[in-house]
């Protein structure tokens, strides 16, 4: 970590109904990797959209390698050096990587593009940047996160010293994930400053530097992030001591029978020994922050994220009530090896 690259102050920002910026602090240095958290809602993305250009901010001060800046369309902000990574990809998915890569500054050779000129050039910055890609292939062959990748690339090929990531994995499987992390890692290790957020707190606590946390379109604060635990940036973002309510009765009686039974489940990073029971004619929810892992619970119960070639990633017990048709008996182990595997038994 370095200088401070960026320093945003007191950047407020209504819209019609809704204060969505309170007056926002947020300062971030070369060489770090910059973590922005808050729950739905809490002025991340319009916080990152005033930084970029996308929105103009109603009051506040941005400080940009010194001098102070206020970007009124992306294409300012990017001329500046500051890009931003969006979940939903830009790219235009007929035309290849590297007609991508150079869209509005193509390469000409005797007044044409030079298709064979850019591709050479995309290479070359894909060395750079350790990513093997194609700059051949047709842009819309690629998977999302080698998309996500090429965007990076765009960026870094247009001289951007700070790259926002605004949600980046949520559409990324774990290898693409650890991809990104190794781009992320090596920018960092060149100086640049890196703006990322995510919900999910086991990348928080691997990947960044340091943490902002915001609340309701205001600043909470800063931590380091190897000094402070999962639950300091959750009670940060939520705020209050969540209130648990008395426990109702539930329609369900104790006795009726188990249909599915759970137990200890792990699949993945995300899913560590769940364990649960679902009763006849019950409606049992899944609660907890995003990146709990409760899509990847469910996920792992149908088999759905097999690695490994197929092998198995866990067993589940499945017992049915008696008059029900169907395979099994009470108490049957079942291997998943897919969502095949269930639909057989009636899941
Ligand atoms: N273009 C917009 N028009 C109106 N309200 C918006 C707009 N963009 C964001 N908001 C509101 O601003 C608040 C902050 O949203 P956002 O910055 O997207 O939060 P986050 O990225 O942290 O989930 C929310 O209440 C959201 O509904
Ligand atoms: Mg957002």
């Amino acid at each position: 970590m370095g200088r401070v690259m960026l320093r945003m102050k007191g950047i407020d920002k209504s819209f019609p109904g809704v204060h969505a910026l309170d007056h926002v602090d947020l300062e971030v240095e070369a060489g770090e990797v910059h973590a922005l958290m808050g729950e739905n809602g809490a002025g991340k993305s319009t916080l990152m959209k005033i930084l970029t250009g996308i929105y103009s901010k109603d009051s506040g001060t941005i400080e940009f390698e010194g001098q102070e800046v206020n970007f009124t369309t992306p294409a300012k902000a990017q001329e500046a050096g500051i890009a931003i990574v969006h979940q939903e990809l830009n790219m235009m998915n007929h035309l290849t990587v590297a007609q991508n890569l150079f869209i509005g500054r193509e390469i000409m050779k005797s007044g044409f593009i030079s298709d064979s000129m850019m591709n050479k050039e995309a290479k070359k910055l894909f060395g750079r940047l350790n990513i093997e890609i194609d700059p051949s292939e047709v842009m819309g062959n690629l998977t999302v996160g080698r998309q996500q990748m090429c965007e990076i690339a765009k960026a870094i090929s247009r001289d951007a010293r700070l790259i926002v990531f605004d949600e980046p994995s949520a559409a990324l499987t774990e290898t693409e994930i650890e991809e990104l992390f190794k781009i992320i890692r090596d920018l960092r290790s060149k100086g640049m400053g890196i703006i990322y957020i995510s919900h999910r707190m086991d990348e928080i606590k691997v990947i960044t530097d340091r943490v902002t946390v915001m609340r309701d379109g205001t600043y909470v604060g800063t931590l380091t992030t190897k000094d402070c635990t999962k639950d300091d940036i959750i009670n940060m973002m939520v705020g209050r001591v969540i209130y648990e309510e008395p426990k109702q009765a539930g329609s369900v009686k104790g006795d009726a029978p188990v249909v599915l039974k759970v137990e200890h489940l792990s699949a993945g990073k995300m899913v560590k020994d769940v364990s649960f029971e679902l009763r006849k004619g019950e409606i049992l929810g899944f609660s907890g922050l995003m990146g709990a892992g409760r899509t990847e619970t469910a996920r792992a119960i149908f088999g759905a994220d097999r690695k490994d070639g197929g092998r198995d990633l866990h067993q589940w017990q499945k017992s049915r009530d008696k008059d029900n048709r169907g395979c099994g008996q009470s108490g049957n182990r079942i291997s998943v090896r897919g969502p095949e595997a269930l639909w057989t038994c009636g899941v």
